[in-house]
């Protein structure tokens, strides 16, 4: 069985009513749907941001991707993070970092929505600049509730490395424009870009998975944005277009 299938799974045994219902009594044996994150979602259903959650659009390293409809029958993405399979010391090692938060502890739950806290703050920034992200709309615990991105009959949009473009210059450019925007009025630096997170919606890039983004005065910052420069070198080689790094960085630094 595929992982997105086995999380589907999981999600229609755990997820019906009766389940959600009677969380606080039972034992639930599942990584991604242990008690704590069935009631965070119990929680967030009693809210209105999920009403409905559908099946597992992604089952990455360290999260789960589902989609779901709101109490208002729109679409939304819900990132579920596995407490069992964080990496932690990476999590810490960048919160450390990041005077918006000042977290001193080892506990890993703690950790976790320290986390997801920061990505819904990152993808806001970034929103509020106008990247094109995901508009966040909640962070809970270990659960980040966001805009869907895909077509109205739910289907999602696939990463640059699984797409097919007409216009790679055209989107390369509206990257770098964002990444510069990202960099000189959000402050902020993406840390983990790549064609596996942007994604193409109708032929636009939409930039998502920000939990790793760093302020720019972070220790890390600049390393950070070099490797996303390289990447993107890297990923629109492949689709034939030939650009250096320097010539991306001085677009990004306007030299
Ligand atoms: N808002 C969204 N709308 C539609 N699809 C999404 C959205 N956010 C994420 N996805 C899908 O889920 C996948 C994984 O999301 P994301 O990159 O945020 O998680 P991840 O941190 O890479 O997970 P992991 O680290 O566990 O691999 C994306 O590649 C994309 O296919
Ligand atoms: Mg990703």
């Amino acid at each position: 069985m595929s992982k997105v299938s086995k999380a589907d799974d999981d999600l229609r045994k755990l997820l019906s009513e009766k389940r959600i219902k009677g969380i606080e009594d039972r034992q639930v044996g599942s990584e991604v749907f242990d008690s704590m994150t069935l009631k965070t979602l119990y929680k967030l259903s009693k809210m209105g941001h999920i009403h409905i959650l559908k099946g597992a659009i992604s089952t990455g390293k360290e999260a789960n991707v589902f989609k779901g409809y709101n109490k208002d029958n729109e679409l939304v993405a819900v990132k579920i993070y596995r407490v069992r399979s964080s990496d932690f010391k990476k999590m810490q090692y960048y919160i450390q970092g990041d005077p918006r938060f000042n977290v001193r502890t080892s506990n890993k739950r703690q950790i976790i929505n320290t986390w997801v806290t920061k990505e819904y703050r990152n993808l806001m920034r970034a929103y509020e600049v106008g990247v094109n992200v995901p508009k966040p709309i909640i962070a809970k615990n270990n659960v980040l509730v966001m805009e869907f991105v895909g077509d109205e009959e739910g289907n999602p949009a696939l990463p640059l490395r699984q797409s097919k473009i007409s216009n790679p210059q055209e989107v390369l450019e509206k990257i770098v424009d964002y990444v510069k925007i990202l960099y000189k009025d959000a402050k902020l630096v993406h840390g983990d870009l790549s064609s596996y997170n942007i994604l193409i919606n109708d032929g636009e890039p939409v930039i998502i998975d920000m939990g790793q983004g760093v302020l720019v005065n972070h220790p890390v910052s600049m390393e950070l944005l070099n490797r996303d420069i390289d990447n993107l070198v890297k990923d629109f080689k492949k689709l034939g277009i030939h650009i250096t790094k320097d010539e991306i960085k001085s677009k990004i630094m306007d030299l």
